[in-house]
């Protein structure tokens, strides 16, 4: 027995994974050899999907017959008993509770449930990587007493996505937007959320038992959940001139600055730089600057006092805000795109599986003898 008693198991290595790499020390990101910083230029998500999955770029022809089915409405709907279920829930229900529920009764439509072979798990991760976002925009208009609004095929998954929450097609800035922030959430290795799908998958559970673990992992504030409490603190402070009182504070008070900060990034978070540079861009397109220039302020009076740096969920709070997204979808769109990166590393582990079941050190009692209840 190797016993390494690190807290939150940093650093530890526990397998190996042919799908992502998190150059810690120089900040870099790298989905199947490809860095994150050509792919967030050139690529699109349903490309990076295709790339984790199958550890490869598509040609041209295995793109479109890709494309085309991930993109088909018979992909993308979802059952009526399942909206039916999602009429019937109260509508306090949070989107991520919504997502978690929604998607673990999803398996009870999928045709493929009682199959555990690698092409049917395949066409459950599409059907759960297309469905998804739907299920986001479906409780977010019921919640609000609309009607939800069917997908279009003719938009990609991110363009669609914004159609469904607001009922018109989105300009091609807040679609390329959004496409990059999909691109750029998808994966990142052995995280809190993809590791408990991979111990879920390891049970030879099944597909939609691993997502719904990971739904519940990424839900928590020191993971997923950071990028709803980071729009929480810009709408606190409110102004760029508040900033410096803002973090001193906390600082002060020892509270966590959410979006800052990471387990691995020891130089910043490449995610992050991509994301700041659209949240400047769209605000200044949108004609909403002041969420930019407050994170700007939050971010400068942060590095002043603490050697931390942006992850992934501070510039994103401001580009979802100025996409006109609330606040308690984010962690569901982080969700949405995240589940290619947890529906691969299921795929993996089941490829060349072994339970997976660390031990503990014990530091219990010496053993001892019962006493009966009377005699206590
Ligand atoms: C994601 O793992 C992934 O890859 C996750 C993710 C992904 O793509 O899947 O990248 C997505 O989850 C990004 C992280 C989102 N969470 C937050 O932004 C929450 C705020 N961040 C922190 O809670 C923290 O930075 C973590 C959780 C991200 C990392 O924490 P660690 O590695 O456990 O670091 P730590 O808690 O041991 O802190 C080390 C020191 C402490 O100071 P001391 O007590 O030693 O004096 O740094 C301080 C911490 O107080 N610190 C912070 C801080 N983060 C660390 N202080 C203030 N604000 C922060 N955000």
């Amino acid at each position: 027995m190797s016993t390494v008693n690190k807290a939150g198991l940093e650093d530890v290595v526990v397998s190996t994974s042919d799908i992502c790499f998190i150059d810690g020390r120089e900040g870099r990101l790298i989905y199947r050899g490809y860095d994150v910083d050509d792919l967030a230029v050139q690529s699109t998500f349903e490309e990076v999907v295709y790339l984790l999955w199958y550890g490869a770029l598509p040609t041209k022809k295995e793109y479109d017959a890709f494309y085309k089915t991930l993109s088909a409405t018979a992909t993308r709907r979802l059952p009526p008993k399942l909206v039916a279920l999602l009429r019937g829930l109260p509508k306090k229900t949070t989107p991520m509770e919504v997502l978690r529920t929604g998607v673990s009764a999803l398996s009870a439509f999928d045709p493929d449930d009682p199959d555990n072979s690698r092409e049917a798990e395949i066409r459950k991760a599409m059907r759960l990587t297309a469905q998804m976002p739907t299920l986001v925009a479906a409780w977010e208009r019921i919640r609000r007493g609309k009607a939800p609004i069917a997908p279009n095929p003719k938009l990609n998954l991110a363009a669609n996505f914004l159609y469904m929450m607001f009922g018109k097609k989105p300009t091609d800035l807040a679609a390329k937007t959004f496409d990059v922030a999909l691109i750029l959430h998808a994966d990142h290795e052995f995280n809190a959320s993809t590791f408990a799908a991979r111990v879920t998958a390891a049970t030879l559970s099944d597909m939609y038992s691993a997502v719904t673990s990971a739904i519940g992992a990424l839900k928590g504030p020191l993971h997923g959940g950071a990028n709803e409490q980071v729009m929480a603190m810009l709408e606190e402070v409110g102004k760029p001139e508040r900033a410096a009182a803002f973090v001193e504070e906390a600082f002060q008070k020892k509270r966590r600055i959410m979006g800052f900060g990471h387990r691995v990034y020891q130089r910043g978070d490449p995610r992050a730089r991509h994301l700041m540079r659209m949240s400047e861009r769209l605000g200044q397109a949108a004609g909403a600057p002041e969420w930019y220039q407050i994170s700007q302020k939050i971010h400068a009076e942060v590095q002043a006092r603490k050697q931390l740096l942006p992850n992934v969920d501070f510039y994103s709070a401001s580009v979802y805000h100025v996409l006109g997204i609330p606040r308690d979808l984010f962690t569901p769109i982080f969700a949405v795109s995240r589940v290619c990166g947890w529906t691969a590393h299921v795929l993996e582990q089941l490829a060349n599986n072994r339970l997976i079941r660390p031990r503990a050190e014990y530091r219990g009692p010496a053993p001892r003898g019962y006493v009966p209840i009377d005699r206590r």
